[in-house]
């Protein structure tokens, strides 16, 4: 699946149409990476294994690339954000803001139909890259109403963006570099509700990155329930159950 379509997530036409283009860059793009030498194969290797060399090669590599949440991950969550009635979202990781939109999209048919205002839902959307930053937000206008309203966009490094004024979160994307997650699980945890749900991309794809975020959430009396969820790459559906 490259792109969704009505019958996946309640959306206007021109939405539907947006989000069909802006998938279709990052796959081509994502071809272009992927190819022999492209550089992926050195990120899912041999930099594996030395962190400090695969944050330096990826930042550089990825600096200007979409990376976008495949649109099936996407639809996905759209209706898991929908269907667990979540106002207050966190997204770790925007790029050019594709996943923001099915975030903001569902947070805000959530709030219309609890009948909260744009204070009381939202989505905190985080990226450090300023190039990337600028696009996003033309992408948030294009989308338009059903969109823009509910984003929060913090700039910056997200381990100070999220350390203050943060609601009580019900969802979480993690869609960022695999040594991120812990030090950001770190900076949520406190503000995530009872139940909240953390979806986790490229787990399986990535897995040796993960190590230190699955020995966390899944030890034994973890505040964490997960699954792998059969997703390309594997999605990591996380519920937090705090005693
Ligand atoms: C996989 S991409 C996100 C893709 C996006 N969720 C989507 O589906 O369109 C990960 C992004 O995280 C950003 N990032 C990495 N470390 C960060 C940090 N410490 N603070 C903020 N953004 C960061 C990168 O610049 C990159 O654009």
């Amino acid at each position: 699946m490259s792109s969704p379509n009505s019958t996946e997530i309640e959306a206007p036409p021109h939405l539907l149409e947006l989000l069909a283009k802006l998938h279709q860059r990052s796959l081509d793009e994502e071809a272009l990476i992927k190819a022999p030498g492209g550089g992926y194969d050195k990120i899912r290797g041999s930099l594996q294994d030395d962190p400090a060399a695969l944050k330096r090669y990826q930042d550089d590599l990825m600096r200007d690339k979409f990376i976008a949440l495949d649109a099936d991950k996407a639809c996905f969550m759209y209706n898991l954000v929908r269907c667990t009635r979540a106002l207050n979202v966190v997204e770790c990781g925007t790029s050019y803001g594709v996943s923001t939109i099915y975030l903001a999209l569902a947070v805000g048919q959530n709030a219309e139909a609890a009948n909260k205002s744009t204070g009381e839902a939202k989505v905190i959307a985080t990226e450090y890259e300023p190039s990337k930053a600028k696009v996003a937000k033309e992408h948030w206008h294009q989308a338009g109403e059903s969109v823009e309203p509910w984003i929060e966009f913090r700039e910056g490094d997200l381990l100070q963006t999220l350390k203050s004024d943060m609601p009580l979160i019900d969802f979480v994307l993690f869609d960022i570099w695999t040594d991120m997650v812990v030090p950001t699980l770190d900076i949520l945890e406190p503000r995530l509700k009872h139940g909240a749900v953390l979806l986790v991309d490229n787990t399986v794809a990535s897995r040796g990155g993960y190590e230190a975020f699955l020995a966390r959430i899944k030890a034994e009396n973890s505040n964490y329930k997960s699954m792998t969820l059969p997703f390309d790459g594997g999605l990591e559906m996380v519920t937090y159950w705090p005693r």
